[in-house]
């Protein structure tokens, strides 16, 4: 008690001190998102200036934490942007200034957040050359990105249903560093900073952005060194590092998993993203090893007891795709040649030429002959075409799921494949009306241009065994927006179609299952979503299937099979019936993709392989 008067004595007489003040950058950036001095003039700011871009200068308050040095408020930024070309013209990092200007909040989009800056500066005095200037060091004392939430407005779910229920910009929340990842960043919006030891968390996008961790404690950090994505866990404590202030570039080959030299650099707001811009390029200086993971361990059986099944979305594979022959390749050294593989993003037989042709039988049997070049086995396709441009994808591809199956080990049981627009059907047994056949493709209310789920049946030669399976490739994610962006949760795009896709598809399954609890189901594919999202949690309960992933005993932060921002992150999943997942299933995601350089990428997804006990007894 005594302690907290003295201090309030102290911080009394600082303020009385700075007297008739000038407002202080502390106070234009105040501890909200947006500025209280929003569109007014303001004078005499004074500040070091701590960086110089093209556009523009950074400047820092010269007197720490304003006013309060024995109460630092971490809400408040020290430092501000100064936007102007010419501002900083006869200006030295170092230089003391006072200036006029205008607070303004800028935004390139409604969907990002806004970034406080000063416009329109006048009255430049230099007071001083010189000044040291330090930068903060993100990891040290009070500076410690939060790690799981993002905002306040998140409800504590970042991908909760309804997405959008709020905006920053409307809410305009008080700044909690210590708890919110956004709230975080925007508390050191301007600031000079360091990043210790930082190691690459994604490859760089078309810019070069890549994103990086420091030394600071991170949660979700997978084997490879990057943070995957988990429930209410979507990794605020990451940083995007953009262009460099000196012109040069980042480079293009950087990897999840490299190691970074040190970045000093400055933390702004822009294209969706709080980001650091780095003084100078990032220069990698080791990578994770090896170079690509191993093949898979899981080697089918050849027969029941240990069937395996692999899934791949082939990334528009067309019969000429340059990516053919090394998809085939990952097939056979990578999935060893499973007995079934469930492929997505097949196109059609002259790729994303938007005329009439739709039959893939070119792609796939382009795709077979290379698998049998490579050393496979002599595969055999089935697909069902879809209706001309119904099912989403690029224009014209016609993209849909197709399965590859070694004839030598399994059959379709009692083929009899519907057309495009046949919904199958669970028969008495069960069997299915259509084998293989889509999944109430004339719902057009659930399948808005996307593909439709092919569920077919199986057997062993001998006819004895038998087993169902759905690829599926749900509704894409187009549409949503930054996970660091002003709706929140974010706008999730395309959840009310996947919604009622995993609604449609769990129902037809669960007709199986009524029929025969035990009955073997595998439903594979891309579901472009995450388990802990609504769509997939009503998929597995509504369907009676178990997640593979759980049955199977991955380990948690190693289910990823797609780089996405800062996050490893799992769109493509097994589910397996519970008769299934009673016979010690087995389930291997296969990293050639995430891990690989954006050169050595040959899919934007990872494979995985399971391996199953189909026998029926
Ligand atoms: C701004 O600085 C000028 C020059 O030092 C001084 O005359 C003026 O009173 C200051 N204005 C305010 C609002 O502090
Ligand atoms: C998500 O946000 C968009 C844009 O505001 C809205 O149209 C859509 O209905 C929302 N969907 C859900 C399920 O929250
Ligand atoms: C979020 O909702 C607001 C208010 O309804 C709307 O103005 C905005 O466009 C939506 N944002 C997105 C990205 O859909
Ligand atoms: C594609 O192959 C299937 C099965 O062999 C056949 O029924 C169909 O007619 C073929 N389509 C075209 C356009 O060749």
């Amino acid at each position: 008690m005594k302690i907290l008067t003295r201090f309030r004595q102290i911080a009394t007489f600082a303020l009385c001190l700075s007297t008739a003040s000038a407002i202080t950058i502390s106070e234009i950036n105040g501890k909200k998102y947006l500025s209280l001095y929003k569109d007014q003039p303001v004078t005499n700011v004074t500040g070091i200036v701590t960086a110089k871009g093209p556009d523009g200068i950074w400047i820092r308050s010269p007197t720490s934490d304003r006013r309060f040095i024995l109460f630092p408020d971490i809400r408040t930024s020290e430092s501000i942007y100064v936007f102007s070309r010419t501002v900083g013209t006869n200006l030295a990092v170092g230089d003391r200034i006072t200036l006029d200007g205008k607070v303004s909040e800028y935004r390139s989009s409604p969907a990002y957040l806004f970034l406080t800056e000063i416009t329109a500066p006048a009255n430049v005095r230099k007071e001083s050359s010189g000044n040291k200037v330090t930068p903060l060091i993100i990891g040290r004392n009070t500076v410690l990105p939060p790690t799981q939430q993002y905002s306040s407005l998140d409800r504590l779910d970042v991908f909760a249903v309804p997405n959008n229920s709020s905006q920053v910009s409307v809410a305009n929340p008080t700044l909690r560093p210590l708890l919110y990842g956004l709230d975080f960043w925007e508390s050191l919006t301007g600031e000079l900073v360091t990043v210790r030891t930082p190691r690459a968390i994604s490859k760089p996008n078309n810019f070069g952005d890549t994103w990086v961790v420091g030394d600071w404690p991170v949660t979700g950090r997978n084997h490879r060194g990057g943070l995957t994505l988990t429930d209410r866990d979507a990794n605020p404590e990451a940083i995007i590092i953009g262009s460099p202030l000196d012109g040069t570039r980042n480079p293009t080959g950087t990897k999840l998993g490299d190691s970074l030299q040190e970045i000093t650099g400055i933390v702004t707001q822009a294209f969706g993203f709080y980001r650091i811009l780095p003084l100078t390029a990032l220069q990698v200086t080791g990578s994770a090893s090896p170079a690509l993971p191993p093949p898979t361990t899981l080697i089918s059986s050849e027969d029941c007891t240990g069937l395996t099944v692999g899934a791949y979305n082939v990334e528009n594979l067309m019969p000429t795709s340059a990516h053919l022959p090394r998809v085939a390749a990952h097939i056979v050294d990578y999935l060893k040649s499973p007995s079934l593989v469930f492929v997505q993003e097949v196109q059609d037989d002259n790729g994303a030429t938007n005329d009439a042709v739709v039959s893939a039988n070119v792609t796939l049997s382009n795709l077979v002959a290379a698998i049998s070049t490579a050393g496979g086995p002599d595969y055999k396709f089935v697909d069902i075409v879809p209706v001309d441009d119904q099912d989403g994808g690029q224009p014209g591809g016609n993209i849909r799921v197709a399965y590859l199956y070694d004839p030598s080990v399994i059959q379709l049981r009692d083929p009899n494949p519907g057309s495009s627009i046949d919904a199958n059907e669970v028969l008495p047994g069960p069997e299915l009306k259509f084998n293989p056949g889509r999944i109430d493709p004339l719902n057009t209310d659930a399948w808005t241009a996307s593909r439709k789920p092919l569920a077919a049946a199986w057997e062993t030669l001998d006819g004895r065994n038998k087993f169902f399976t759905v690829n599926v490739h749900f509704g894409s994610k187009g549409g949503s927006s930054s996970i660091e962006g002003d709706p929140r949760p974010p706008v999730n795009g395309g959840v009310d179609d996947r919604q009622k896709q995993a609604e449609v598809t769990a129902n037809f399954i669960s007709k199986i299952l009524q029929q025969d609890r035990n009955a073997a189901i595998i439903a594979a594919g891309d579901f472009n979503e995450f388990t802990f999202v609504q769509p997939l949690e009503t998929f597995t309960s509504v369907s009676g299937l178990r997640d593979l992933d759980v049955a199977a005993g991955v380990p948690p932060l190693e289910r990823y099979t797609y780089l996405f921002d800062m996050n490893c992150q799992e769109l493509d999943h097994m589910f397996i019936s519970p008769s299934l997942a009673g016979k010690r299933p087995r389930f291997e995601h296969v990293h050639i993709n995430t891990w690989a350089d954006a050169q050595g990428m040959v899919s934007d997804h990872d494979p995985s392989v399971a391996k199953l006990n189909v026998c029926s007894r």
